[in-house]
């Protein structure tokens, strides 16, 4: 099964899990970014505004074409118990061209729930199988992403 792994990461929390997965499957892999439109404190309150009201704001062009994929799994951290501004921008821009999908993401404690029913709403897919990960899980992610990766072959 062809496969990429689409993520975004502000402080790469997300990023490392995404690296683990991708070597794991051995599959393509796109990092999501936006010339650190959400770096710092400002960054921070404006993306949680944008993820909230479900604003999308403009990412860089993008190198693999997913409809070239039968799954594309989606890597984001939740804002605001939703998924981050450019992966929201991504699906809007995208979601027609993806097949399969497969979603997990990153956050201090909550909303992943709702991040993870956010992303199953905007590309009208219901996911192959997802997974959400805690700071507490992400000390050792191991034992998750090898579940994650169990259900999606
Ligand atoms: C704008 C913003 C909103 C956030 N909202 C939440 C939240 O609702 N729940 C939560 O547990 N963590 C929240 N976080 C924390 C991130 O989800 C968490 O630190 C994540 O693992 C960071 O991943 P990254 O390093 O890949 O960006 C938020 C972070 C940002 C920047």
């Amino acid at each position: 099964m062809k496969t990429l792994l689409v993520y975004y990461s502000r402080t790469d929390v997300t990023k490392k899990i995404a690296e683990i997965i991708q070597e794991k499957l051995n599959c393509d892999i796109e990092e999501i970014t936006d010339n650190n439109r959400y770096k710092g404190a400002i960054g921070y309150l404006k993306g949680g505004m944008n993820a909230a009201m479900r604003r999308t704001s403009e990412i860089n062009p993008i190198s693999k074409n997913p409809s070239d994929y039968d799954l594309v799994i989606i890597g984001t951290p939740v804002w605001a118990s939703n998924m981050a501004t450019p992966i929201y921008t991504y699906l809007m821009k995208y979601n027609k061209e993806i097949k399969k999908m497969a979603s997990f993401c990153t956050c201090i404690r909550g909303g992943y729930d709702s991040a993870l029913e956010n992303i199953s709403e905007v590309t009208g897919k219901k996911p192959v199988t997802t997974m959400f990960l805690t700071s507490k899980d992400i000390e050792n992610p191991q034992e998750k992403i090898n579940t994650f990766i169990t259900n999606i072959k």
